[in-house]
């Protein structure tokens, strides 16, 4: 080789070097943790979160290991509790292992908007206030979203990036525990995620992991008795599917349920078709649906997985003009341009992938190249996703990354509304 091409070859050389470590370099999975239970009080509340019911009213849901009174005492000054209201509580138990304890379910209303709340859980007055925000009765809105969350390292560090940003609201696609069978892993994870999900709305719906198929044993036990959502106020007659107003209706989500049958014909398809033809667009700028299995996806993991609940209800949801359509699963974040059967289409929704909460099984980094061309963002990295419903045209939508321990925005975009006059083309 001549000299000249051998200096070629090393510069060439260092470039490629240089390229390789200027990109991110992904983290390592971090460990499952363990919360332990350090009630020594029996009737302690432990576990507590809340999720919306209505427009103004809020489930407020613990769990306590001795048989205790279903009541919270709420107001907006602390240590004065002007109301309380009572509920129930139920207990499952998983083989001859384990038996939770009282997961207790009380609803909560009318509140005002966009106003702060103390409340107790119990009927002693030794178990600690807590408090909660309201979401506002009008926009805007802003909407933490973020799947597949686990419980380890990354999790946390996910958890705390959703918590310095002012957010009304959780929605998570799905995935929540990963207990996996291990029952004392959903008590683990509901006392991790306390400290957020007691300030805040959670609203979750069901992924694989929530399945936990049982011998002699309905599926989705520990999932129901523990995340029970709104779903009889919204006209479904299962805790895997359901939908909800927010913002005083200017925001309609659908929590659809890639778990439970969805084919024309089946419950949920039904129930699908009477939501969607529910929704007056004038009065309801903005429609998401949330699912867990992608139907759009360029990582080789699951791929195809979303494929049959696409076939059956994406036309429902294209001719209903939804937004946005956000999923988990797949560990790592991909947003999509504006698709319908496979193509780009202006009146189709956004499809967004947020399975990168932070899970024990790691990211997902193997990609199909080249990259569809209806993929404008991939990349496999923990992080959590922030959506920001402006007014009835404008919201915001970032994905930001967990740059080791610092949350870092790396996409955003501006949508706008199917339903606003600039894609008038869709109305
Ligand atoms: C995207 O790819 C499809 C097929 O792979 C092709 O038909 C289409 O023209 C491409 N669109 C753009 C905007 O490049
Ligand atoms: C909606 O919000 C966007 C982004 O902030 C802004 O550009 C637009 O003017 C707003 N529209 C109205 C009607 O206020
Ligand atoms: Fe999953």
């Amino acid at each position: 080789m001549a000299p000249s091409l051998i200096i070629i070859t090393v510069i060439l050389w260092v470039c490629t070097l240089l390229a390789v470590s200027a990109e991110y370099t992904r983290p390592l999975p971090r460990q499952t943790l363990s919360i332990l239970d350090e009630d020594s009080d029996p009737s302690a509340p432990q576990q507590v979160h809340i999720s919306v019911v209505g427009l103004d009213k809020m489930r407020v849901t613990w769990i306590t290991k001795a048989d205790t009174p279903s009541i919270v005492h709420y107001g907006t000054e602390s240590g004065v509790y002007t109301s309380s209201n009572t509920g129930s509580s139920e207990r499952y138990s998983y083989l001859l292992i384990y038996k939770s304890g009282y997961i207790h379910d009380v609803v909560i209303g009318p509140l005002q908007p966009n106003n702060l709340y103390y409340y107790r859980c119990g009927d002693s007055n030794s178990f600690q206030e807590l408090s909660f925000n309201t979401p506002p009765d009008q926009l805007p809105i802003n909407l933490a979203v973020i799947g597949d969350l686990g419980q380890t390292g990354w999790t946390t560090t996910t958890l705390q990036h959703i918590e310095s940003w002012d957010h009304d609201m959780l929605i998570l696609p799905g995935d929540l525990s990963y207990a996996d069978y291990i029952q004392p892993l959903w008590d683990s994870f509901g006392r991790l995620v306390e400290p957020l999900a007691s300030k805040r709305p959670w609203m979750v719906t069901e992924g694989n992991h929530e399945v936990e198929k049982m011998p002699f044993k309905s599926s989705f036990e520990a999932y129901n008795a523990r995340w029970k959502m709104p779903f009889e106020e919204s006209g479904s007659n299962s805790n895997l599917y359901y939908s909800f107003d927010t913002a005083g209706g200017a925001v309609h989500v659908i929590m659809l349920g890639s778990y439970a049958e969805y084919k024309p014909g089946s419950d949920q398809h039904t129930w699908l078709v009477s939501d969607l033809n529910k929704i007056n667009r004038k009065t309801t700028p903005w429609v998401f649906a949330i699912i867990h299995a992608p139907w759009y996806n360029t990582n080789t993991a699951h791929q195809r997985e979303g494929d049959y609940m696409r076939y059956a209800m994406e036309s429902l949801l294209y001719k209903a003009r939804v937004d946005v359509v956000f999923s988990g699963h797949v560990h790592a974040y991909e947003r999509f341009d504006r698709v319908y059967d496979n193509q780009v289409d202006q009146c189709g929704a956004v499809h967004i992938t947020i399975g990168d909460g932070g899970n024990k099984e790691g990211l997902a980094k193997s990609y199909e190249e080249p990259k569809s061309n209806i993929s404008l963002f991939r990349e496999a990295s923990f992080g959590h996703g922030r959506l920001e419903v402006m007014n009835a045209t404008h919201a915001h939508w970032s994905w930001n990354r967990n740059d080791d321990d610092v949350a870092v925005i790396s996409d955003s975009v501006w949508l706008v509304s199917l339903s606003s006059q600039e894609n008038q083309a869709c109305c």
